[in-house]
Parts: C-alpha cells; structure tokens; sequence
C-alpha cells in the first residue's frame, strides 16, 4: 500500500495548525462580532466558551483526527463510525458516520462558498492599496463598484483559488508544510507592525477620538449586557476561529503518526490563534476605526468593518498605501493558510474515499468551489452592499452549524467512544499530562454547555 502523506517537521505542523485557525476569523471577523455584540460584554461569554469549548474541543477534534488517521481515512466519517462502534453495534454506528461525515461536508462546502471571496477581497483590496486605487474615494461605494464588476471579482477570487488548488495539489508536506512556512512568519510580522501602529494612533479629526479608546470599549467588562444572543456569537466565534467544527482540524491531525503528541500540540494551536485573535487582532480595527471614525461608526462598521472603515482610515493616514498594503496582505495570507486547510479536506477525500489522483482532486475542487461561490456573486443584495446571502450564511454556519457538529464530536469522539478511551488517547504520546479535572469539563460541562446555547439561541430565534 502507498504511504500516506505526513507532516515532515513538528514545526512544519504546527504553523499548518496555526494557519488553520488563523484567518479571516482573527482580523475581519473577530472585531466586527465584538464591535456589534457590545465590545466589553463580548469577552466575557468569550472567554468562558474559550476554556468551556474551545480548548476541550481542539482536543477532541485532534483525538479523532490522529485515531482515524492511521486507518488511513482523512474524512470523518469512518473515523466516527470506528469511535461510535466502541459502545455500538457496526450497523448503529454507520448512522452516526454517516451524519457526521455530512455534517462535516455541509459545514466546510458552505462557509467556503463565500470564505474564499472574501480572501479574493483581500488580494483585490491589497493591489488597490499598492495602485492607492480608492485613495480620495468614498470607501463605500469603492467597495460597491469593485462588486458589481464581476470580472474583476472573478480575476482575484479565481486567482486565489486556483493557487490554493496547485498548493493543495502539491500535497501535505510537500505543498500545504512549505506554502504555510514562509505565509505564517510574513503573517505575524505585519500584524505586529499594525499593531505598533495602531498603538500610536492619535485622531486627527477629533482629539477625544484616540485608539486608546477602542481598547477600553473592548477590555472593560460589562457584565449586565450579556445576553444569549451575545453568549452564542461568542461561543460561534470560538468555533470560527479555532477551526472547530468544521472537520478540519482532524483532516490535518490524520496526517500524524499513531505516538505524536496531540495534548500540547492542541494546546498550542489555542495559544497561537488567541495570541492573533485578542492580542493582534483586537489591536488593530477597533482602535484604528475608533481613532478616525469615532466609537458610532466604528461600532456599527458590521461586516465592513475591514473593508470599508479601515480603507478610509488608511488614505489619510500617512503612509497609507502602504499600511494599507500591510493590511490586505494579512487579510489574504491569513484566509489563504486557513481555505487550503478546507481545500485539502475536501480534495482527500476524493483521493482517500473515491481513489481520485490528488492534482486531478485539486482541480475538481477549484472547479466545484468555483461553482459554490456563484450565489455570493450573482446576489442581487450586493447592489446594496447587504450581501444577504454572505451575512446569513456566516450566521447560520459560521455561529449556529458549527457548534452542532462540535456537540457531535463530543457525543461521538467522547461519549460513544467512551470518555476513558478518549482520555487514554488524549495521552498517547504526549508532552504533557493534562491535569485531571479538565476531563469532566471536556466530558460534561462542554456538552451541557453547547446544548444551552443552542436552546436559548433558538428561542431567541423565534422570539
Ligand atoms: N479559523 C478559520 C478563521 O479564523 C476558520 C476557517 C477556516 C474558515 C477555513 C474558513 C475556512 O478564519
């Protein structure tokens, strides 16, 4: 039998890692979600579902992927049906690969379809800051013009993904290891240099505007406005940008040996994206809206907030064009090292379940991605700039279908699996020793947790 493809250095993982859960989340989404869900009263539910979900979970989707990894499946499902037949029988166990396995390919094939566009936004929006394109020009309508031109929506998103496919073709060590190793240092370096510049933002427009006070909004904590609302797009957040739920991380976690560490190595993947989430990430939109735009337009930025605030900050700002540059480039580096992630799921599973050559795999899904992203720019909403069908995507997948197949991970990967399995294999070969009073945390209180959310959330829905 052919060997399966590895990761060729522990470095080499890690960044993949990283690059997995660093992405658009980190820079685009985190602050608009913060900033529309009240700032202050965003961390606190925040960080409850960081050390209630996120890290339990990165666990879990790490176990599953080493576990079914050395079957030699990439894809989920049979990995969840080899978990789920430790407490069941195999023809039980089949339902719950089978949901899984589905829930799985929903959730990636949805948010790519308009994930990638907005990775195609960056490296249009990076090109228009080197040209100074929509320098002197109102951001909104810059942003509505570049849209509505579907050639060249086409040229940068199509571009982007054809380049995800020959990187993904290249394979896992070979493609994927060295595309990230040069893409995450280059990420961390702009992103400590915005937040250096953030950091010295005063406001020219109006002195009580200064970018120290986009850090208070989002650091002071205000307990009385959490609300369910708010405690859910937290937990979605969590999920969005750890990359769980999504059946990513086990697709990169099959690709180790049976002994490697996943206990740190998880851990790891966590303190990376929050270092880039709260510490870079929060640093650099909020404050620089709040010294230009002021708190209102700062807060209400939504979607925009990367897209449209920020360029009308950089064009009069001094050095701009570049900074600007700087901007869009992480933007597009960060949502790249992530979508090849998604890409490389779907692209194994053609070449481990239906034996298809990885390069031709590559090209279907180019092909195939192409198609899933027709809706976002055949949207008549965009005219507007509503873009009704990327908002309400990016709420139901991105805060709702992503914490329903977390709930399934659980339920599989811990409960049918049973959860001293899990924890037997939480610690093959690990570096370290997870302190014992994680474990009912990961076995109950994660669970409890999520099915609250989604119950509250879903009144709150039909309210
Ligand atoms: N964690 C990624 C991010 O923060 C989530 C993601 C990965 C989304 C891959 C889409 C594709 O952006």
């Amino acid at each position: 039998m052919e060997q399966r493809d590895r990761w060729a250095t522990k470095l080499g993982l890690i960044l993949a890692m990283a690059g997995n859960a660093i992405g658009l989340g980190n820079f685009w989404r985190f602050p608009y979600q913060a900033a529309v869900n009240g700032g202050g009263a965003f961390m606190i539910p925040y960080f409850v579902a960081l050390f209630l979900l996120g890290v339990p979970i990165m666990w879990v989707e790490w176990v599953t992927g080493r576990y079914g990894g050395k079957y030699g499946h990439g894809t989920l499902g049979p990995t969840f049906y080899l978990m789920a037949r430790e407490s069941l029988k195999p023809r039980s166990a089949v339902i719950f690969g089978m949901i899984g396995g589905m829930l799985a390919f929903s959730v990636t094939t949805l948010l790519n379809s308009y994930y990638l566009h907005i990775v195609g936004w960056s490296a249009a929006y990076t090109y228009f800051s080197i040209t100074g394109a929509y320098f002197g020009k109102d951001s909104v309508e810059f942003l509505l013009g570049y849209l509505s031109n579907n050639m060249q929506v086409f040229i940068f998103w199509g571009l982007s993904v054809a380049l995800l496919g020959i990187a993904v073709g290249q394979g896992v060590s070979k493609g994927i290891e060295r595309w990230v190793k040069v893409m995450m240092p280059a990420l961390y370096v702009a992103a400590i240099l915005l937040v250096l510049r953030s950091l010295t933002l005063g406001s020219p427009v109006k002195p009580e505007w200064s970018s120290i006070k986009g850090f208070e909004f989002l650091w002071e904590p205000r307990f009385s406005e959490v609300t369910f609302k708010s405690a859910l797009a937290a937990a979605g957040q969590i999920f969005f940008t750890l990359s769980l739920g999504m059946g990513i991380i086990q697709n990169y976690a099959s690709y180790l040996g049976p002994e490697d560490d996943v206990a740190l190595s998880g851990l790891a993947t966590v303190s990376l994206n929050e270092f880039a989430e709260v510490i870079l990430g929060g640093s650099i939109a909020i404050p620089i809206a709040f010294a230009y735009l002021g708190p209102e337009k700062a807060i209400a930025g939504g979607v925009g907030l990367a897209y449209i605030a920020l360029p009308n900050v950089f064009m009069r700002m001094p050095g701009g064009q570049l900074f600007g540059a700087v901007w869009f480039l992480l933007l597009w580096f960060a949502g790249f090292t992530s979508a090849i992630a998604m890409y490389n799921y779907l692209t194994a599973l053609l070449e481990e379940d239906l034996k298809i050559n990885r390069k031709t795999g590559a090209a279907i899904v180019f092909i195939l991605y192409l198609i899933l992203g027709l809706p976002v720019v055949l949207d008549p909403t965009k005219a507007t700039l509503d873009l009704y069908y990327l908002t309400e995507l990016d709420n139901w997948v991105g805060s709702y279908l992503l914490v329903v197949l977390g709930l399934f991970d659980i339920i599989v990967a811990v409960w049918l699996f049973k959860p001293d399995n899990f924890w037997e294999e939480l610690h093959k070969g690990a570096y370290i020793k997870v302190p014992g009073w994680i474990k009912p945390i990961i076995v109950y209180i994660a669970p409890i947790y999520t099915i609250i959310l989604l119950l509250g959330s879903t009144r709150d829905y039909y309210k």
